[in-house]
């Protein structure tokens, strides 16, 4: 049983070393096969080296959440601001036109609901499946410190696996355990964990203090969720605060789609990701575009 206190804060995280990228423009995928990095380009603009994620699987276990009530009223009009769609193959099947060609992480676990133990999930879609939507990467949960984290655990290695005779990325998604702080520490913890499991990107949460170590510990590149609804100026300083010290992007939902204005705000949302927009700047962007109605 390892301690607690083995939980380390770690000393020299080379700050001032970007980490080689042998001659793939992604953090950790010079090694991969050509199927493989191909997905990740497509992730991943190969230019900025950062993607726009637009989350909006949260149906598969709170329901209609606000905003996603109607997907094919509230998400399509984003779809086409967004590098990639991260959503179940329910959403994708039902509501996303076949003919939409930008790139699909699927949400490959599941198995619980808000009323129950989140953490207790299972694979929850087959490899053939992901393959027949064309997904170019399968999203898992782990859940490092709750009950079921071992389970979580196996549900990553299990699409890695699959994923990895296929070609097909997988996109470990850090939930916080119960008894876990939202701490650099923590999301250092679980996002190396997935990479060394071979998780190909994670996704964590921005932390105020520390955050670029937890990039730094990383060896494959790490985009934030956006988390609970925040005032638009805020969420695009988070954004870029996330960028700015090393995350290769973000996989939002709320911060968008709950957004009085969601496409000003996607479209400021890239502003920042790929250009690297300051603040102030891309939330004036919002502004101007909300301003014009749009
Ligand atoms: C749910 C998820 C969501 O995709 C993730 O939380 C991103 O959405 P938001 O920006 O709304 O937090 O993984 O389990």
């Amino acid at each position: 049983m390892a301690d607690l206190d083995d939980i380390k804060e770690g000393k020299d995280f080379g700050l001032d070393r970007p980490a080689d990228t042998q001659g793939f423009f992604l953090k950790g995928a010079a090694n991969h096969d050509w199927g493989m990095k191909n997905r990740l380009s497509r992730i991943f603009n190969p230019v900025s080296g950062r993607t726009v994620m637009l989350a909006f699987d949260h149906g598969y276990f709170q329901g209609p959440a606000t905003g996603l009530e109607r997907m094919d009223l509230s998400i399509l009009p984003l779809v086409p601001f967004c590098d990639v769609m991260m959503c179940t193959r329910g959403a994708l099947r039902s509501t996303i036109p076949p003919t939409v060609t930008k790139p699909v992480a699927l949400r490959c676990s599941g198995g619980n609901s808000i009323l129950s133990e989140l953490s207790n999930e299972t694979v929850a879609v087959d490899i053939e499946d992901a393959v027949r939507l064309g997904a170019c990467a399968m999203a898992a949960q782990v859940y490092i410190g709750s009950e079921y984290e071992h389970k979580s655990i196996t549900n990553v290695i299990k699409l890695i696996d699959t994923g990895t005779r296929y070609g097909i990325p997988t996109l470990a998604v850090t939930g916080v355990g119960k008894d876990m702080a939202r701490d650099a520490r923590y999301f250092g913890l679980a996002t190396r964990i997935a990479a060394e499991l071979g998780a190909h990107y994670v996704k964590t949460y921005f932390v105020e203090d520390g955050f670029e170590k937890v990039v730094a510990g990383c060896p494959v590149p790490l985009v934030i969720a956006g988390g609970k609804k925040l005032p638009e100026r805020e969420a695009l300083e988070m954004a870029y605060r996330a960028i700015d010290q090393g995350a290769a992007g973000v996989d939002m939902g709320r911060n968008i789609f709950q957004s009085d204005a969601p496409v000003a705000m996607i479209r400021a949302v890239g502003k920042v990701v790929h250009e690297l927009e300051r603040p102030d700047q891309a939330y004036r962007f919002y502004l101007d575009l909300k301003a014009q109605g749009v």
